[in-house]
């Protein structure tokens, strides 16, 4: 659903004590990612932010090797979210692209996933830089008419105004000093759906890649000279997250795997009382990070969060 009906939809659930399993970005704005957050604590239930990368088991591997020391000290985050599905002058304006709707373009709608990824396996953002552009400001409105896309959108005659971002790229500082940067773009021609992130730390790398999205690479300094180079691990044994609970070792996964990851996820912390991230706290911390990139964009100024 747009995000323009989270805030509504999400604060009359948690009133009638409903579990809310959101889509992401969580709201249009800071004041409603408070208000939601507001709302779902004040109702005691579950809360889920859907950034449904998290539960790839290699990313999940990725965090392991973060959290057992084995990458070190993080200098760096370079992260990339492409598409290129509005290359097209005459795609028509859906709600994707009004900023009444949508709140904003790929700096809510894909720098949302990366920021939430960096956020879980680097640390807090504690500065950034943003610049954002438009290719093109007009587009044919919705409607039966001139052409029909591949998402199954028609056109019209008449044109109307884009009112978000088409490309979204941020330079970050984290709270623990690392420096990281963020693309997102609908105009990245053969780029479908390319979402990439790579970390540099003082004991090693790894570098993930959503089109391979059951392998992980990873370097390390500690392997002897002659032998140094990137490893590509298959995360698909048993001891990774979540496979043990699906196919034999080897088997693959696929992208619908994270969704169901996520519900079984979900299901659980309903069950167990418990708890479940990323969740609206998450969001709002986020959607800060968000707000102050659209600021930076707006003014020229590093905003510090
Ligand atoms: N987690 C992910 O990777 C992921 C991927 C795609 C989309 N999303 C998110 O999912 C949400 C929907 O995006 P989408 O691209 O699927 O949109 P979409 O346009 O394909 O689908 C939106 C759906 O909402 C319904 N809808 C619209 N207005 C409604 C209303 N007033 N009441 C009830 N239903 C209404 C439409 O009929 C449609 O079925 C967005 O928040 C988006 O950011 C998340």
């Amino acid at each position: 659903m747009p995000q323009f009906l989270h805030h509504d939809i999400a604060i009359a659930a948690a009133k009638a004590g409903k579990h809310i399993f959101c889509e992401k970005p969580l709201a249009m704005n800071l004041v409603e990612a408070q208000e939601m957050l507001d709302a779902v604590k004040a109702a005691g239930i579950v809360h889920y932010l859907n950034h449904n990368y998290r539960r790839v088991p290699a990313v999940q591997l990725a965090k392991r090797l973060i959290d057992e020391g084995l990458i070190g000290q993080i200098f760096h985050w370079r992260g990339a979210y492409l598409q290129s599905w509005i290359v097209d002058p005459n795609f028509p304006l859906t709600w994707h692209l009004r900023r009444e709707t949508a709140g904003s373009g790929p700096n809510g709608d894909l720098n949302s996933h990366s920021v939430d990824l960096a956020r879980f396996l680097v640390e807090e953002i504690a500065s950034v830089s943003a610049m954002m552009t438009n290719f093109i400001a007009e587009r044919p409105l919705p409607g039966a008419g001139a052409a029909t896309f591949s998402t199954g959108e028609t056109t019209n005659t008449d044109k109307g105004k884009v009112t978000v971002e088409d490309a979204a790229f941020l330079v970050v500082k984290f709270a623990n000093g690392a420096l990281g940067s963020f693309e997102a773009t609908r105009f990245a021609p053969g780029r479908k759906n390319f979402n990439t992130f790579e970390i540099y730390g003082s004991k090693g790398s790894v570098i993930f890649d959503l089109e391979r999205l059951n392998e992980l690479l990873f370097f390390s300094q500690d392997d002897p000279d002659y032998a140094q180079g990137f490893r590509n691990i298959l995360a698909t044994e048993s001891v990774h997250d979540y496979v043990s609970a699906l196919w034999p070792p080897g088997h693959i996964i696929g992208y619908e795997h994270e969704f169901h990851h996520a519900v079984f996820d979900f299901l659980k912390a309903i069950d167990t009382h418990g708890t479940i991230t990323p969740n609206f706290a998450d969001g709002l911390a986020e959607t800060k990070v968000l707000e102050a990139a659209r600021k930076s964009a707006e003014t020229g100024q590093r905003i510090d969060l």
